[in-house]
């Protein structure tokens, strides 16, 4: 039987990082004199530091020299990582580790594929690392989701192919960058947000072992 290779994302997957970058964002914003908003955080999710940084600067209607620029990524990362540093087991997403138990007593090898270069420690500190026999991250990609590169990397290491792949997403982009792969989306969320993936679950609680077992069985 052939593998399939599950490829999870991290924030806003495994674990609810976003009311984090939001916090560290949002100090910056006040710092520079303006307000950032939860709503405006949203564009945030899945996108790269450096996108994100240059998104928030849009909102403020700031200009910065290269030297702010890459001072303010350090201040808001240093500032994120002090909230990373608290993280536990019990940040994890509701029934994430259920989902991991069965995929790994399938001997389904599994991969993140994440836009975060923080994403190891936060692994880490939540106890999850060993299930991931992969882990492809901001450190090892050049092209931002939507592009696939993310999780076609995710794939080869796996030695899977592209398209027996599933990937779990909880941002339109994401989601985007999966279809590019050809790869099964899974979109965890909001339905009409994440509408263009494949299947459309709220969060994992809403997965059951058939649904899984459908996934490795590629029926
Ligand atoms: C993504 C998050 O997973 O990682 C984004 O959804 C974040 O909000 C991006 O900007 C980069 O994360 P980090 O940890 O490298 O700043
Ligand atoms: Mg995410």
């Amino acid at each position: 039987m052939n593998k399939t290779g599950f490829i999870f994302d991290l924030d806003g997957v495994i674990v609810d990082t976003a009311k984090y970058h939001y916090l560290a964002w949002k100090n910056l914003a006040q710092e520079l004199g303006f307000e950032f908003t939860h709503e405006q955080n949203e564009l945030f999710k899945g996108v790269s530091r450096k996108r994100c940084l240059e998104i928030l600067l849009d909102i403020g209607g700031v200009t910065a020299t290269q030297e702010q620029f890459d001072s303010w990524m350090i201040e808001k990362n240093e500032d994120y990582l002090k909230y990373i540093e608290k993280m536990d087991e019990t940040e994890i997403l509701p029934d994430v580790p259920k989902v991991l138990e069965y995929v790994k007593r399938h001997e389904m090898p599994i991969a993140l594929g994440s836009a975060s270069k923080n994403a190891r420690p936060i692994l880490e500190k939540v106890k999850l690392l060993s299930y991931f026999e992969t882990i492809v991250d901001g450190n090892n990609v050049t092209k931002a989701k939507p592009d696939p590169e993310v999780f076609l990397i995710a794939a080869e290491q796996l030695g899977v192919r592209a398209d027996q792949c599933v990937v779990f997403e909880d941002a339109q982009a994401g989601i985007a960058a999966a279809n590019s792969a050809d790869m099964i989306s899974i979109g965890i969320g909001d339905a009409q947000v994440l509408s263009e993936a494949d299947y459309n679950f709220k969060d994992f609680t809403e997965i059951d072992d058939g649904f899984l077992k459908k996934l490795i069985t590629q029926e």
